[in-house]
């Protein structure tokens, strides 16, 4: 008997048809073969096991009834242990089924463990916890007993290990265990090789593969690239500049990354002066800056994730200051007018000196121009007194208009001027003065009591009291009679009266010395002489002298004239 073909369908057929036809069977032979034996390997001698007679065989032309080639132990029996193969043996010549042959079939290993399902494709949370079991599907091997599937094997990793779950009837279900917790933000994905092995000789392995996407948890906060940022700004820093672009990140994904930016803990001018854009992170200018107004600003955000955890940074914004301020003054006092007497070094007008801005912009230097009669000290910072320089008198200048120029020291240069007006007052420093150094005056004789005879002038370069000039006669005897008597004054107009009627012929001229007085305190005065002439007039008839009036047809007139006078009437 010999192996000639292996067939699946009507082998079964063959063995149910058999198993019904062996009431008539008078003999039974047992083998046992290994699968697979290849086509033609010998099983065993029929006719020698049987006892038959050769001669006999070949006149009853000896077969079995199917025609096996290769001889598959699973293909035949699938999963059952014992697998046989009935065969019958048939004579003819009358045609009988002589005998009944059993051909026990052993397993080899011709099979290798497969997965039905090659990938498994699991998406386990990051927050599970170790000790968690995850279900695989089982490996197959057709195979007996260590021939058949004998364990699993997993590709070496640090987070999960292999475990073995046995159902109900029996099968051994491999499975994954966590053992370390999982991190999504370290490891995303895993790729693992799940090996089944035979117990075979050689062993034979089949493997799967094993996926594992490791779903987000919202469990990174947003992380800012730095806590605190430090910006300057210039003051002239215009609306829309970009001040900074806030950039935090989120390791987790999806949503649980979105970040959204907003104030918190900030000041309401400074949410009036930057702006925040919740998407971008971007913080403009909206508002004016003003270094001289605030010079610092503190800004809050808060950069929050999807699923609402959130993180804070601080700004720090500077101002930087820009030379956008000329320089102020202001005047502390003014001492107006001040006296003419006044020494060099008499302090007019104390000033403050400032400048908004800072550093060289705020710097501040304060002059008056060389041409005043005075000049600034300064006194302490910021403080400038302006004090005469040398003397003034009002008579010359009685009022001065002073330039105050201050500077910065910033690019550009800016300036400030302040004119003060700095009055000189009066002191009684002039006398009065007449207007001429003389004064000599005519009246003809005979004239009337009260006539003016003249008038004199003085004048005091002084104002006001210390120019009111009054003026007086310095009393004198003339002739042993009191000067009042002939003449008196108008103390305020300076003109002369006379007090009596001349006469030429008694008084020919009279001096007399004039005072003006100012009405300063103390006051000043001047003198001038002033004479007075008294013009004739032909009010007398020729009187003969010399010879005595007997003396008829000579006359004799002598003439005089006054030697001071420059008229004569003759
Ligand atoms: C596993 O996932 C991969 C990639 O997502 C996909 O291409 C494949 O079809 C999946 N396989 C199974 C068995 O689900
Ligand atoms: C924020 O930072 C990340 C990582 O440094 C970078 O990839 C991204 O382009 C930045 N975004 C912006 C808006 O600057
Ligand atoms: C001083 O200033 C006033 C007013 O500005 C002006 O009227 C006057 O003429 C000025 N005086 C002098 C001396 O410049
Ligand atoms: C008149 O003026 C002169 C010269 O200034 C002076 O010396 C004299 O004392 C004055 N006389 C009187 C009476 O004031």
């Amino acid at each position: 008997l010999a192996v000639r073909r292996s067939l699946v369908k009507t082998m079964k057929w063959q063995v149910v048809f058999f198993s019904i036809s062996i009431l008539y069977v008078s003999g039974q032979i047992h083998y046992s073969i290994f699968e697979e034996m290849k086509q033609g390997s010998i099983i065993g001698n029929v006719a020698n096991d049987l006892d038959l007679d050769v001669k006999e065989l070949s006149f009853r032309k000896l077969q079995i009834a199917p025609h096996n080639k290769k001889i598959d132990r699973e293909s035949i029996c699938e999963i059952e242990k014992k697998c046989m193969l009935n065969l019958e043996i048939l004579a003819e010549n009358p045609l009988k089924m002589l005998y009944h042959v059993k051909i026990d079939i052993q397993d080899i290993n011709d099979n290798t463990p497969y997965f039905p399902k090659n990938i498994f494709n699991l998406s386990i949370s990051e927050i599970t916890t170790p000790g968690v079991h995850f279900a695989l599907g089982k490996a197959e091997d057709p195979d007996l007993g260590v021939n058949s599937l004998q364990c699993y094997t997993l590709t070496p990793n640090q987070y999960f290990k292999l475990g073995e779950k046995i159902s109900a009837e029996g099968l051994k279900y491999p499975e994954l265990i966590l053992e370390k917790p999982l991190d999504r933000e370290k490891q995303s994905f895993l790729e693992l090789i799940l090996t089944a092995s035979d117990g075979g000789k050689p062993v034979k392995t089949g493997t799967a593969l094993i996926r594992i996407v490791v779903q987000d948890v919202n469990d990174n906060y947003p992380v800012f690239g730095q806590d605190t940022y430090r910006i300057s700004l210039k003051e002239d820093a215009t609306n829309g500049f970009q001040v900074l672009r806030l950039n935090a990140t989120d390791e987790d994904e999806g949503t649980n990354a979105q970040i959204t930016y907003l104030f918190s803990h900030t000041a309401a001018n400074a949410m009036d002066t930057f702006s925040l854009d919740p998407d971008s992170g971007d913080i403009k200018i909206i508002g004016p800056l003003d270094y001289e107004v605030k010079q610092n600003y503190e800004i809050t955000v808060e950069a929050k994730d999807g699923g609402g955890l959130g993180t804070y940074c601080t700004i720090l914004i500077q101002i930087l200051d820009v030379n956008d301020n000329a320089p102020e003054i202001q005047l502390v006092s003014l001492a107006t007018p001040i006296p003419e007497d006044s020494i060099p070094g008499t302090v007019v007008a104390v000033f403050q000196v400032n400048d908004l801005d800072s550093g060289t912009n705020g710097e501040v230097s304060c002059d008056v121009p060389d041409t005043s009669l005075f000049k600034l000290l300064p006194t302490s910072t910021s403080y400038y007194q302006l004090v005469t320089f040398s003397s003034v008198d009002r008579e010359t200048i009685p009022m001065y208009n002073i330039t105050i120029i201050a500077k910065d020291e910033g690019s550009p240069q800016l300036s400030t001027k302040k004119v003060i007006q700095v009055a000189i007052s009066d002191v009684n420093d002039n006398p009065p003065l007449f207007d001429k150094l003389k004064y000599i005056g005519y009246i003809f004789e005979n004239n009337l009591p009260g006539t003016s005879v003249y008038s004199v002038q003085a004048s005091d370069f002084d104002t006001d009291e210390n120019a009111r000039v009054t003026y007086s006669i310095l009393n004198r005897n003339i002739s042993d009679i009191p000067i009042s008597s002939y003449i008196s004054m108008n103390s305020k107009t300076g003109v002369v009266y006379a007090q009596r009627s001349f006469d030429y012929e008694q008084i020919r001229d009279f001096d007399f010395q004039v005072i003006a007085k100012d009405s300063g305190s103390p006051s000043l005065s001047s003198n001038v002489t002033v004479r007075i002439c008294i013009v004739d007039k032909n009010d007398n008839a020729p009187k003969i002298l010399y010879p005595s009036p007997d003396m008829e047809g000579t006359t004799l007139v002598k003439c005089v004239s006054c030697s001071t006078c420059s008229i004569t009437e003759s």
